[in-house]
């Protein structure tokens, strides 16, 4: 049974990880039949509260919401009292006081959302910290592969690019060896942090190595934003070395999905071809975005539902 919040699949049980997924698979056939009105929010509100950029995550946590009939508050931070100074600690309260149900935050600082947790009665969930985790992409990630393979015990998942400033790749980590796969990164030395091998990561030493034999070949985005120096030489030998084109599939079993968490930077992260290559799932996973969304938020709230 799931906690109060959803802060990081670092501390998710595999078996929480398994009921969201196996509901979310659900969702997704709903979906998939245009069903996109559901009773399962009645009477609850869930507040968008994004200190960063988003399109995919606020909107599909918007669309989720929606879909089983929650009031969704869009709080726009930019013009909000966050501008005068108010504090998280005290927006969060203030969202408590209106008796939001749930509270989804996005924040560029790590750890934010366990912050927020530990103020308000609302269920928090983690839609991206700085550098720490993004685990409900990490989740759509897992129930796309899902979906496709039936399990992902066994299967070997290969993440290229910035593991570094990367929540989504750690997420990933976590979750992908909880439910038995092997996950294999690749990065720049620049860009790879240190104790992943300690938290399950084969560490390889070129993206061929990474993707030999990999069922799932994941792209990463280059966080253009929190590099602060010359991690890379070069957006071309980037794209070169370390991203994900037809030369290094040929490495990976045939029909090996094409993964990416968006937004893409085509031509670096992936090659065009690939992107729009059969094998690709990008496009899918968005799909699986809403899913899992909608599968949080109903498995959060529903001891409340009457
Ligand atoms: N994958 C992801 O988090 O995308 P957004 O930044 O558009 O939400």
């Amino acid at each position: 049974m799931l906690g109060k919040d959803i802060l990081g699949l670092r501390d998710l049980a595999a078996e929480d990880i398994d009921e969201i997924l196996s509901l979310a698979l659900n969702m997704k056939k709903l979906l998939r039949q245009n069903i996109k009105k559901l009773p399962h929010l009645m009477g609850k509100s869930a507040a968008m509260l994004f200190y960063e950029n988003s399109t995919r995550t606020r909107c599909s946590f918007e669309l989720a919401a929606k879909y089983m009939g929650a009031h969704v508050l869009n709080l726009a931070v930019a013009t909000s009292s966050v501008q005068k100074g108010e504090t998280l600690v005290d927006t969060g309260k203030t969202l408590d006081a209106m008796r939001c149900d749930v509270i989804v935050i996005r924040h560029p600082m790590g750890g934010a959302p366990k912050l927020l947790a530990q103020t308000v009665q609302a269920h928090v969930v983690n839609a991206g910290d700085g550098m720490n985790e993004h685990p409900t992409q990490a989740l759509l990630d897992m129930l796309t592969m899902r979906e496709r393979w039936g399990d992902v015990k066994g299967k070997t998942v290969a993440i290229l690019g910035d593991i570094r400033h990367s929540r989504v790749a750690k997420s990933n980590l976590y979750g992908l060896t909880k439910l038995g796969a092997e996950v294999r990164m690749y990065a720049p030395k620049t860009l790879l942090p240190p104790g992943l091998e300690e938290v399950g990561a084969k560490i390889c030493r070129s993206r061929e190595e990474a993707a030999e034999g990999a069922d799932a070949v994941m792209g990463l985005r280059i966080q253009l934003e929190r590099q602060h120096a010359g991690n890379f030489p070069s957006l071309g030998e980037y794209a070169k070395y370390y991203g994900v084109d037809a030369d290094v599939l040929k490495y990976a079993k045939e029909g090996a999905l094409v993964m990416h968490p968006g937004p893409v930077n085509r031509g670096v992260e992936l090659s065009s071809a690939v992107i729009d290559g059969d094998t690709s799932v990008i496009e899918d996973q968005v799909l699986s975005g809403i899913a899992v969304r909608m599968a949080i938020l109903f498995l959060l709230t529903k001891e409340e539902v009457a």
